[in-house]
């Protein structure tokens, strides 16, 4: 899949943009804020319909206006969509190929995309939450059961949850509906960690070669850290120690009012041997690390999706050195659209930009090389 053709009308600092991009790597180079991570953005949110920065949705919108839009051309080998994002003060409306879509899972997946952002180190040091909200993020894009099971267990939780309260301040109420609750909220998580488990194998089956291949340091793992000790992923084993967890957790759990076991508590840690890299890498390594988990994500879509998606590649070369950029370059360098921003080429082998097209972004206008 390759995104042929963004325009943009008073998209943040834009009034009016068009580019067309080619089928390999994209690099779009510009001072500071002249509008790169903009541009990207655009396409991010033309992808999910929601950006991946904080803040409410009028913020596209360029200062002193009151709606922005965001149309993109669409390719793959047998067709050609076009995809269109309207926002103004009064709300969102999509279309494809100017029809109306009224509900988002119908729109998600015209356009798919992985995209890596500074900001994505927080997938090293941030919260769990953070991370958790990524699993999510990228499992719904390549899984409807995985959607639909989230979505469900998260219904649950908060009844269950509610219920527990009641239980505590009402000791008529009924324990037996707590016990249906608890049945249906393992059903759900059982999808839930099964399709997290094996999201996170498959990153593990590329990562350590893409890593190794940029880095040159071996046995880079994703751990995936459940806040129950389960011996496999098997349905049984899972609703076992889930409902051991239940069990002996009662009391607490109605003090507190509150699930503690479960998906919703899930977290994961990057290792190189038996090092966590949250504890004992360097910024360089961290943000290696956070690439090539990107990277290795392009396999799993490619085989999910049966197309590549887009790569999206915000200011990549900072904090990492000479060599090591024209190392990443290498690997992306290869039969996939990508889009990059980069403040300079400083030091890049011509020799990686001969697939390349350069845009150059100045005073809020993008000007091929
Ligand atoms: N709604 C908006 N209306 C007008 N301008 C905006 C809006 N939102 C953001 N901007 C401006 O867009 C400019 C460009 O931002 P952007 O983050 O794309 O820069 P950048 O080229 O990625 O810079 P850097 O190299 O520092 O990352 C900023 O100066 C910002 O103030
Ligand atoms: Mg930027």
């Amino acid at each position: 899949m390759i995104i042929d053709k963004i325009s943009l009308s008073n998209f943040r600092n834009y009034d009016r943009l068009d580019i067309k991009f080619e089928k390999n790597m994209n690099i779009i180079i510009g001072n500071n804020a002249q509008g790169k991570t903009n541009i990207l953005e655009s396409i991010y949110v033309l992808a999910l319909t929601k950006s991946y920065k904080q803040g409410i949705e009028e913020n596209f919108i360029k200062f002193n206006e009151n709606f922005t839009k965001i149309k993109g051309i669409i390719k793959t080998d047998k067709l050609k969509k076009d995809l269109e994002i309207f926002i103004s003060l009064k709300g969102k409306k999509i279309k494809v190929n100017n029809n109306e879509i009224k509900k988002l899972s119908d729109y998600i997946s015209n356009l798919n995309i992985i995209m890596f952002t500074p900001d994505d180190l927080e997938i090293i040091k941030g919260s769990p939450s953070f991370r958790r909200n990524l699993l999510n993020i990228q499992i719904s894009q390549i899984s409807k059961r995985y959607l639909q099971a989230y979505n469900e267990y998260n219904k649950i939780l908060k009844i269950r949850n509610e219920y527990l309260k009641i239980l505590y301040i009402n000791n008529l109420a009924d324990f037996s509906y707590l016990d249906i609750l608890t049945e249906k909220l393992i059903d759900k998580a059982i999808i839930v960690y099964q399709e997290r488990q094996k999201y996170i194998d498959q990153i593990n089956l590329n990562i350590p070669f893409i890593y190794e291949n940029i880095i040159g340091l071996k046995n880079i793992r994703l751990i995936y850290e459940t806040n129950v000790d389960f011996k496999t992923f098997e349905a049984e084993e899972i609703k076992k120690k889930l409902l051991e967890k239940y069990q002996q957790n009662k009391q607490r759990e109605l003090v507190q009012g509150i699930t503690l076991y479960g998906p919703h508590r899930d977290d994961f840690s990057f290792f190189i041997g038996d090092k966590n890299l949250k504890l004992f890498g360097s910024q360089g390594q961290q943000k290696i690390a956070v690439l090539s988990y990107k990277l290795a994500e392009i396999s799993i879509f490619e085989q999910k999706l049966k197309t590549k998606p887009v790569l999206l590649l915000d200011d990549i070369f900072s904090e990492i050195d000479i060599k090591k950029r024209n190392k990443i370059l290498a690997y992306i360098n290869k039969d996939i659209q990508s889009i990059i921003t980069t403040t300079d080429l400083k030091n890049i082998n011509k020799k990686m930009l001969e697939n390349a097209v350069i845009f150059e972004i100045k005073n809020n206008k993008v000007e091929r090389k």
